[in-house]
């Protein structure tokens, strides 16, 4: 109780204050970020420190799809919206361009646009199933090229192996199958004939060659070699899940009746824990990428933050009302220190 005191004097909060101001707002992110689009806004969320930041980006409608560019660490979102278009910006938000616009020839809404960044070609790959086709446009936005478009059923994920030159995605028509080619779209074939599944989410890690997707049907989560062999069921009783990705050694998946972040060995062994939660403005979440390394975002001269102590149920919070320029400010996004 010595602790609550000493709170109220102010010398104490005006160390913490100058302390945790450097921490949350000046400091390097050396730690993973979660990237998330929520339709309307793009959002980043540190997994240790928990801090939520909303990127300060206008005429955003209906953007699901995210993912990021280690090489110039840019997030890639689609917006299915007004034609469908896909853009990016830095994580700080610094500039924003769209890459592609007029995905669909008619204006559609309930079509998907799934995203797969390839860093070392400088290309992005993306599903457009409103006229089931993969397509692919080089990073600066010249080269709009069609890879693969008959005998598609709904194609809704893609995902690219940077490294071996291939693509691999779920069709969830109704003839569910995942299939691959390379990245200029020969060789195509089905690696895995789903039947009766009802999949939505396909998921690649290139480091143990292996595919994972969900089975809304059964409530399972598969696995199986990114040749299609050795498939089996990893986890049942997933009855939620909506998005699904790999870091290290982890499989995290999105619950959006839980509204968290829940991750489980890639073994499939243990238990899942709960590793954010409850996401703030998370309906509707259904990808997710990680960052990791160094991100590091500074207040600028039109950029705003306030900040706020209170102390309840024995913790302190530092509530952070984060930087973002005054004309395009959200609703405030809190912070908890605990
Ligand atoms: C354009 O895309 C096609 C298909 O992927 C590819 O073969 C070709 O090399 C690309 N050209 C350029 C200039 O990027
Ligand atoms: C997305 O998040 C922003 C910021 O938290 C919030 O203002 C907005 O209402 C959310 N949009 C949806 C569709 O939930």
């Amino acid at each position: 109780m010595g602790a609550l005191r000493n709170l109220s004097r102010p010398w104490i909060i005006a160390v913490c204050l100058s302390v945790c101001l450097k921490n949350s707002v000046y400091s390097d992110y050396e730690e993973q970020v979660m990237v998330f689009a929520n339709r309307t806004n793009i959002h980043w969320v540190n997994q240790n420190t928990r801090e939520h930041h909303v990127m300060p980006l206008e005429g955003i409608t209906e953007a699901k799809y995210v993912d990021y560019d280690p090489v110039e660490n840019m997030v890639y979102w689609s917006d299915v919206h007004h034609g469908g278009s896909i853009s990016r910006a830095t994580l700080c938000a610094e500039e924003r361009e769209t890459i592609v616009s007029d995905i669909f020839i008619q204006h559609v809404k309930a079509a998907f646009v799934s995203i797969a960044v390839d860093a070392r070609r400088r290309a992005i790959y993306w599903t457009n199933s409103a006229s089931d086709l993969i397509e692919r446009v080089n990073l600066d936005g010249s080269n709009r090229t069609v890879i693969a478009e008959h005998d598609m059923g709904s194609p809704i994920d893609v995902e690219v192996d940077s490294h071996a030159g291939f693509l691999y995605w779920l069709d969830a028509g109704i003839k569910p199958r995942i299939e691959s080619c390379s990245l200029s779209g020969k060789g195509r074939r089905v690696l895995l004939d789903l039947k009766d599944q009802y999949p939505s989410i396909l998921e690649l890690d290139v480091q143990t060659q292996a595919l994972y997707w969900n089975d809304k049907n059964t409530k399972q989560l598969f696995t199986a070699r990114m040749d299609g062999s050795s498939m089996k069921v990893l986890k049942s009783s997933i009855p939620h899940i909506t998005g699904i990705f790999i870091e290290g050694n982890y499989i995290y998946w999105i619950d959006w009746w839980n509204k968290d972040i829940e991750k489980i060995p890639i073994s499939g062994q243990e238990e899942a824990s709960v590793i954010l939660s409850p996401i703030k403005d998370m309906e509707d979440l259904i990808s997710v990428k990680v960052v990791s390394g160094v991100v590091q975002c500074k207040a600028g001269p039109d950029w705003s933050t306030s900040i706020h102590i209170t102390y309840n149920n024995q913790k302190l919070y530092l509530h952070v009302l984060h930087a973002l320029p005054i004309n395009s400010r959200p609703s405030p996004t809190w912070s908890t220190v605990p």
